[in-house]
């Protein structure tokens, strides 16, 4: 099998993270990135991190005649995995047309090009949002998918609907649809990590820009909830461990006979609530950050965590990382940028 593997959104967060598992584990990344929530300098780092040359398209994945560049000159990649997509649930409220556009349009540029170039193994990124608010905190594949709450939630809903589909259509496909609850930390190197643009939206890049100093101070939204301690509960993976099983999903996808479309929740099967991640990053770095208890944000879920032993034992991996390294990664990271 050709080690070749397209990653579109491959300078993003987890995207840049999955290429340098996928280098050490012998696959030849091929990035597409059009550096719109990303730095072309992601791309040195990449090499500086991995010691290897990438190869690198500058090219929007709504783009199809662009993309099909890519496809022409690997038509032998074994697969591709497919980051590239809008992701903060606020904005696709206020924009939903360009959230369906790019997320939902995207993930149709790529299965026909794979179609067109009989590439058969894919790898998308889901969420665990697909499960909305669900009936007990603890979820596996089998939880029912709800209803949507935002224009976000519902293009990962519909890329994952879009791609059972054209598997049975076509019956060549063998798909994974990676479901991932909250992605945090960094690169232990303190060299990748994750790059807000604006004002961050998830809890762990506004926590360590408050301590920084370039917030003000963190609003916890919400302490009156039915849990621990009052706050949210959230299952916190680490990029690096979720990178991981990407290779892992890669390499089952590539192993097993027949056509398929299958998901995997990616967690660490353990729920934290906010005021437990603001505890852990104060102990860890040594600090203590500056915080007060606002009013509920709309639309969040009160608890949710993975229930992960399918991809713990089909993938035959585990997290390796606690809340309390990637804190620690995530704010050596934090104190790299300018
Ligand atoms: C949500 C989705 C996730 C999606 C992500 C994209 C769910 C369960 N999760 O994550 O699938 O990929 O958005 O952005 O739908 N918080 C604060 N103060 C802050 C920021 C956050 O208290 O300034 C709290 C939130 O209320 C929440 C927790 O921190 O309880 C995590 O929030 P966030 O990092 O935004 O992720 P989710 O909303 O869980």
């Amino acid at each position: 099998m050709n080690k070749k593997v397209i990653v579109t959104g491959g300078a993003g967060y987890i995207g840049s993270h999955t290429v340098i598992e996928l280098i050490h584990a012998g696959f030849e990344p091929i990035i597409i990135d059009d550096f719109r929530n990303s730095k072309p300098w992601i791309i040195d780092r990449i090499q500086e991190v991995s010691d290897a040359k990438v190869l690198f398209y500058e090219v929007d994945c709504q783009d199809k005649d662009a993309v099909e560049t890519v496809f022409k000159a690997h038509p032998d990649a074994a697969g591709v995995i497919h980051f590239a997509a809008y992701k903060a649930v606020g904005e696709s409220v206020d924009k939903p047309i360009a959230y369906y556009q790019n997320n939902v349009g995207s993930l149709c540029v790529i299965l026909e090009l794979m179609e067109t170039y009989k590439i058969q193994h894919f790898v998308f990124s889901s969420s665990c949002t697909v499960y909305g608010e669900p009936k007990s905190p603890i979820v596996d594949e089998l939880t029912p998918i709800q209803k949507a709450t935002s224009p976000y939630g519902d293009t990962k809903i519909t890329c994952e609907k879009i791609t059972e589909f054209e598997q049975a259509s076509k019956g060549t496909l063998k798909a994974i649809l990676l479901r991932y609850f909250n992605p945090i930390g960094a690169h232990e190197s303190a060299k990748l990590g994750e790059l807000p643009q604006g004002i961050p939206n998830n809890l762990v890049p506004y926590i360590t820009q408050t301590a920084k100093g370039i917030r003000k101070e963190l609003t916890v939204f919400g302490s009156d909830y039915n849990t621990i301690d009052g706050t949210n509960v959230r299952d916190y993976i680490h990029v690096v461990d979720l990178a991981k099983a990407h290779v892992a999903a890669l390499n089952y996808a590539i192993n097993k006979s027949g056509s398929f479309c299958e998901p995997f929740n990616l967690g660490t099967g353990k729920g934290t609530s906010v005021l437990e991640i603001i505890q852990t990053f104060e102990t860890v770095n040594n600090l203590k950050l500056n915080y007060k208890i606002g009013p509920r944000r709309a639309g969040d879920v009160e608890q949710i965590y993975a229930n992960a032993n399918k991809a713990n034992k089909v993938l035959n991996w585990t997290c390796q990382y606690g809340i309390a390294e990637a804190l620690e990664h995530a704010w050596n990271w934090e104190k790299t940028l300018n």
